[in-house]
């Protein structure tokens, strides 16, 4: 009992931290009292410079984000360190395409896209699904069938509905449509949505894929038209009847697969950014890579115009408030699609083929670090 009032005293004095015998006393610190001004006002505490591109573009306020293969992500460790340490938002490069996800018609395999969205949430990055509706990357159930316009309207419901409903709550965007416009023209893509269903097709994806998740922002995406030009255009007013005809469009991607031999130039992509924000809608930079090829200088030079282009595209993107993300087409020429795409050999991404950071990602750390 003596033992148990003693211990309850030794704890009361510590908690109200009043004098027990054996301590001395605390010094009395003296309470502060106002100095008076004198004129020289401490610097604020200076915060050390980013060492990420993800830290460096959290506090620009903009999204960085790349590509993710996912056999490179199972099979080598750098890809995925790199990957989580520099990014915070992926999208699928092809796991959520139409022939990943429906490979048999109404047989849905999510697995791949699955593991891609396990590993950001691990990591604390955001996903961007790719892509609902192409006219590329179709089963060749559905590439070489032949259906009519109420079977295929029938398909894509039926694609989107699940697709969209299996990722509910679990990404922030959907590329709804991708390139539905034809190259050198203004008119839509002969796709066989195009030819089975007609125009209405891209109306429709965008009200499916709402109706199945209301809160995921959906994007009309394509390339060529990043700038100011014929494609641009096309682009424009094809995402202007959305708007005007109250079709569930959130934003719009500019893929920017581009090249040092023509780029677009930043006052060309500023200003067609403003012109889709004028229409109430916001913009992400969705594919990036800057291919090489084709150029004569030495490669040195062509590394720095490359960083130039990648500098450029970042430094218009924070110079629009409705830009709201930068994302490549991958980030280590190890894994870039150029050079199958193209036939030719090329580095078009930010790192080398063994991960050391190119010209390009200096750039783009220094136009997120500066405030111009
Ligand atoms: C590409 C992938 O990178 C390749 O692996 C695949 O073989 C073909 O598709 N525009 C897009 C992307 O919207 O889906 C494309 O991705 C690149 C061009």
């Amino acid at each position: 009992m003596k033992y148990r009032i003693c211990a309850l005293l030794i704890l009361v004095c510590l908690l109200s931290s009043c004098s027990l015998p054996w301590q001395s006393a605390a010094p009395v610190t003296p309470t502060p009292t106002a100095q008076p001004f004198t004129g020289v006002v401490a610097p604020l505490p200076t915060l050390a410079p980013p060492t990420t591109l993800r830290e460096a573009a959290q506090r620009r306020g903009i999204l960085i984000g790349s590509a993710v293969g996912v056999s490179q992500l199972r099979s080598d460790p750098m890809y995925g360190t790199t990957l989580a340490q520099e990014f915070d938002e992926v999208t699928p490069e092809n796991a959520m395409k139409f022939d990943a996800l429906e490979p048999n018609p109404g047989e849905y395999t999510f697995a791949d896209g699955d593991a891609i969205v396990a590993f950001a949430r691990a990591h604390g990055m955001v996903v961007r699904g790719h892509n609902l509706v192409w006219y590329r990357s179709l089963p060749p159930w559905l590439a070489n069938g032949s259906f009519s316009r109420t079977q295929l309207m029938a398909i894509l419901k039926d694609h989107i509905m699940t697709v969209v409903s299996h990722y509910r709550g679990k990404l922030i965007a959907w590329d709804v449509v991708n390139e539905a416009i034809a190259d050198g023209t203004d008119t839509l893509r002969n796709s066989i949505w195009m030819q089975d269903i007609g125009p209405d097709y891209i109306d429709w994806a965008f009200r499916w894929a709402h109706q199945a998740d209301p809160q995921v922002h959906l994007f009309y995406n394509d390339y060529g038209g990043d700038g100011l030009g014929a494609k641009s255009n096309a682009i424009y007013n094809l995402v202007k009847g959305l708007v005007q005809r109250g079709v569930p469009i959130y934003g719009v991607g500019l893929q920017m697969h581009v090249s040092i031999t023509d780029p677009p130039s930043e006052q060309d992509v500023i200003a067609n950014m403003q012109r889709l924000a004028a229409l109430g809608l916001k913009v992400q930079i969705t594919e990036m890579d800057v291919e090489i090829q084709g150029d004569p200088r030495p490669l040195a030079e062509k590394l720095q115009a490359q960083a130039q282009v990648y500098h450029d595209m970042m430094a218009a993107c924070l110079a629009v408030s409705a830009c709201e993300a930068f994302v490549m087409w991958g980030f280590t020429d190890r894994y870039s699609w150029i050079p199958a795409a193209t036939g030719h050999a090329d580095e078009p991404l930010i790192y080398d083929q063994n991960y050391h950071p190119k010209p390009a990602f200096h750039a783009l750390m220094s136009a997120l670090a500066s405030q111009s």
